[in-house]
């Protein structure tokens, strides 16, 4: 799986660079200026000039059972009934209104617990490969619903209690043929319950956003400084390092993930209490305080920002990535100030405006 989703990573980077290198000019944010001394230095394409990668189709397995199951895991979705105390459904946390992020800094549980994270957005949570969460600690939607429904999130409890819960909700009388249309005659258990809310979840594409039409060949799809903010993000602002498009972020696609020390929740704080973040699964120090870049379309709706919601307002997170993070013993090397002026951040800013989802999460009729 590795090395395919590897290979899959470098041909996009590679499309870029061939197709840069047709035109002669080499690739914005590629190291394909390998030109020998005598030629001229190559001229660096805008990226709003050269071709831009759009999103791949999603891809599913064969399942004629599909379409009950993602309207199945809609209702579940929606339903506080799942949670422990019946006070908080998935959409408690994922809403329109955040961007289908969270809406407080750290995320307030069943129980109104207040949990360690900021709840991020979930459009195209689909693509990421065993890579779930903030640290990639799931490998997989199933793994992750379980983790959010049993655990603080939801409040649902133990594997006993998810069972029990599981056949609670089977027996509800609107509830009991949406579950045997999607699951047939059987004994329902949590991990039908887990296996329905990640076939809907599969079902929240974002891939129709003014930068999709742009780079799709529309090119009225970006304002002047929409298509400004373009090319500061794939050059002289490199965010594309670590949210390269199309999907905003480097780590969807590929398997297991990538992460980055960017200082989030570092400063001020006593070592011992930081959140490390991706160490805490891989034990590798290297990984002290790193975390998955989210990717960032619809962000412009998503506020409060970073793993621990510390950060209010777009543009001073904008401001502090464009800045080179927060300095600590383990910062990623690719993030550095990139001198951007007041004008320059404004443009980027508009740019992030372009990946703006346009669909929104429709409530359903509970049974
Ligand atoms: C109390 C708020 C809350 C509720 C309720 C909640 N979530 Fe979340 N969700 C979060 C937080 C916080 C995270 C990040 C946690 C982390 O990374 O450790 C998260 C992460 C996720 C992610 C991972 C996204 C990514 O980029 O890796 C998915 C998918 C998700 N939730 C789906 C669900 C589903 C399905 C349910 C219902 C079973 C649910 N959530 C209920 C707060 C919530
Ligand atoms: C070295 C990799 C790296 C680079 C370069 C980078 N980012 Fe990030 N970005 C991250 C990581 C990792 C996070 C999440 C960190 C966390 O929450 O601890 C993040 C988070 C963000 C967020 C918050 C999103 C959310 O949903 O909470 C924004 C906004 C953002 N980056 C914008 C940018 C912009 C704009 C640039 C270019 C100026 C940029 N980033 C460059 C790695 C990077």
């Amino acid at each position: 799986m590795r090395t395919r989703s590897t290979i899959h990573a470098i041909l996009l980077t590679s499309t870029l660079v061939a197709c840069g290198s047709k035109t002669e000019t080499g690739s914005a944010g590629s190291a394909a200026g390998s030109v020998g001394s005598a030629k001229p230095m190559p001229v660096m394409p805008k990226a709003s000039e050269g071709p831009l990668p759009s999103m791949p189709a999603l891809e599913l397995a064969a399942d004629d059972k599909r379409d009950a199951k993602v309207t199945l895991g809609h209702a579940l979705f929606f339903d506080k009934r799942l949670s422990g105390k019946a006070d908080r459904a998935c959409y408690s946390c994922h809403q329109n209104e955040d961007g289908n992020g969270g809406h407080d800094p750290l995320a307030i549980g069943s129980g109104d617990k207040v949990l360690t994270r900021h709840a991020p957005v979930i459009w195209n949570v689909g693509y990421w490969k065993n890579a779930l969460y903030w640290d990639g600690r799931a490998k997989d939607l199933v793994a992750n619903a379980k983790g959010a429904w049993g655990g603080g999130n939801m409040g649902g409890g133990d594997d006993a209690a998810l069972e029990k819960k599981a056949a609670e909700l089977a027996a509800i009388a609107g509830y009991k043929p949406m579950f045997e249309a999607a699951f047939g005659k059987t004994e329902i258990k949590a991990q039908h319950v887990e296996e329905a809310l990640a076939e809907y979840e599969r079902t929240l594409v974002c891939k129709d956003t003014a930068y999709d039409k742009f780079a799709g060949g529309d090119k009225a799809a970006l304002s002047e400084p929409q298509k400004k903010g373009l090319d500061l993000f794939m050059g002289k602002a490199a965010c594309n390092t670590c949210h390269a498009p199309p999907f905003f972020s480097t780590a969807m696609g590929v398997e297991g993930g990538i992460y980055f020390n960017i200082g989030i929740g570092t400063k001020g704080v006593e070592e011992a209490k930081v959140d490390v973040g991706r160490m805490k699964i891989s034990n590798n120090p290297d990984e002290w305080a790193a975390f998955k870049p989210p990717s960032l379309r619809n962000v412009t709706k998503s506020a409060p920002y970073f793993h621990d919601g510390s950060v209010a307002k777009l543009e001073d997170a904008v401001r502090l990535m464009a800045g080179g993070g927060i300095d600590n013993k383990a910062k990623s090397g690719a993030l550095v100030n990139r001198q951007l002026s007041d004008a320059e951040i404004a443009d980027l800013i508009a740019f992030l405006g372009a990946i703006e989802c346009g669909g929104k999460l429709d409530e359903p009729k509970l049974p």
